[in-house]
């Protein structure tokens, strides 16, 4: 494929024009670098795995309404690097279905057409504000949402009219207008408006059903989380008469996993929603053996009455909290899995896991983002 059109402007894909494999070492000598930097050894490095699919594989994008130039032409896409002001129209974007783009232009034309302005992050005034476009990947559903503030009206019956007229490969399942008054840059749900079809898409990921519904947080790059989690969960070969702890468990996906081979699976998570949307999939699934509990890590285990013989982590990019960390290690389980956003983050919490007698016996890393600067790393860790 020719290099991205975008590729000078764009803050994501920064690694664009470099060869592949080239990508790859990179990231690699990256991870081993912050375990280096955090004295963290190691049994065995079992290198870096590419992505699937190196195109079109994030399923889910957020673009900004606004303008590349101040005054300028009005624009949809994502920041121009290093500029918090700027935006640029990504409409070939490379890592995305191109059904995206599509939406993404049809998007823009309609709103330049009907002379809406774009909502100004100085001067909070303005209507459009950001559209979200999301993908099953292995059911091909579109969600659109269209979000805007409440100071202009928006056309949804004319905007769903463009949408239905669109040729699009997948199925668009759910057309939305959220309204968002808030002051700060994201994107918060005051009211959220059906304008067509439901609010929510589905999605398979290793065999099992999940719900994802508008707001809720859902892996980006489903094909290598699917080997990603495989591989997490190969490394620990015998689940059967366990219990599993899954913190930081999202929508469950990990849990649910985990819980078609243990005795018991219990996800704790932040966000109520994704909370919601983990027990719905679960039931959709027909699991018995999975709880849910949303709350912060640090807190809810002071109230588990159940130990884990199993514990993974999968915390956010910031890393396991010190206090919740320490919490964690004093279970004093025989196997701990780790999967990791963020090498630094990781390095700095296993350092801490050597001193409560942990090794780390395997460590993989994986470039589920191609492109971009994200890494991901899966450790496993052995109690002594
Ligand atoms: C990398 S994601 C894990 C996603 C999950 N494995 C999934 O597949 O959906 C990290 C998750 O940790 C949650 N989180 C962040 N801080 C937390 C905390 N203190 N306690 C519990 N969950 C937290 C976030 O809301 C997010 O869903």
């Amino acid at each position: 494929m020719d290099l991205c059109k975008h590729r000078a402007d764009c803050g994501g894909c920064i690694y664009q024009g470099i060869p592949y494999e080239e990508q790859l070492q990179l990231k690699a000598k990256e991870v081993l670098r912050h375990f280096k930097d955090n004295l963290v050894t190691y049994d065995r490095f079992l290198g870096i795995e590419g992505s699937p699919t190196r195109y079109a594989y994030r399923n889910k994008m957020e673009y900004t309404f606004g303008d590349e130039v101040k005054d300028g032409e009005m624009t949809l896409g994502l920041h121009k690097q290093g500029r918090y002001m700027s935006i640029i129209t990504t409409g070939q974007c490379q890592i995305v279905d191109p059904d995206f783009n599509r939406v993404l232009e049809a998007t823009l034309t309609f709103c330049k057409e009907h002379e809406y302005s774009f909502y100004h992050k100085k001067s909070h005034k303005g209507l459009l504000r950001h559209l979200i476009l999301r993908k099953g990947e292995h059911t091909c559903e579109l969600l659109i949402n269209m979000v805007t503030s409440t100071q202009q009206p928006f056309d949804g019956t004319s905007y769903v009219s463009l949408i239905e007229g669109l040729d699009l490969n997948n199925q668009v399942v759910g057309i939305l207008h959220t309204e968002n008054d808030n002051l700060s840059d994201s994107v918060v749900c005051d009211k959220l408006n059906i304008l067509k079809g439901r609010a929510y898409y589905n999605e398979e990921l290793l065999g099992l059903k999940f719900r994802v519904s508008a707001f809720s947080f859902f892996q980006t790059n489903v094909q290598a989380v699917e080997r990603l989690y495989t591989e997490a969960l190969s490394l620990i070969p015998d689940l059967s008469g366990k219990t599993v702890f899954d913190l930081y468990s999202g929508t469950g996906t990990i849990t649910q996993t985990a819980a078609l081979r243990a005795k018991k699976a219990i996800g704790i998570e932040l966000v109520e929603e994704a909370v919601e949307t983990a027990r719905t999939s679960a039931e959709l699934n027909g699991l018995t053996n999975c709880t849910f509990i949303a709350g912060d890590v640090l807190k809810v285990l002071d109230g588990l009455t159940d130990k884990p013989d199993v514990i993974i982590l999968d915390p956010p990019r910031s890393g396991v909290h010190p206090k919740a960390l320490e919490k964690i290690l004093n279970y004093g389980v025989k196997e701990i899995v780790y999967i990791s956003c963020n090498p630094k983050t990781l390095a700095q919490n296993l350092a801490t896991a050597m001193l409560f007698g942990y090794r780390t016996d395997t460590l993989k890393a994986y470039d589920n983002f191609p492109f971009t600067k994200h890494i991901e790393a899966l450790a496993l860790l052995v109690k002594e």
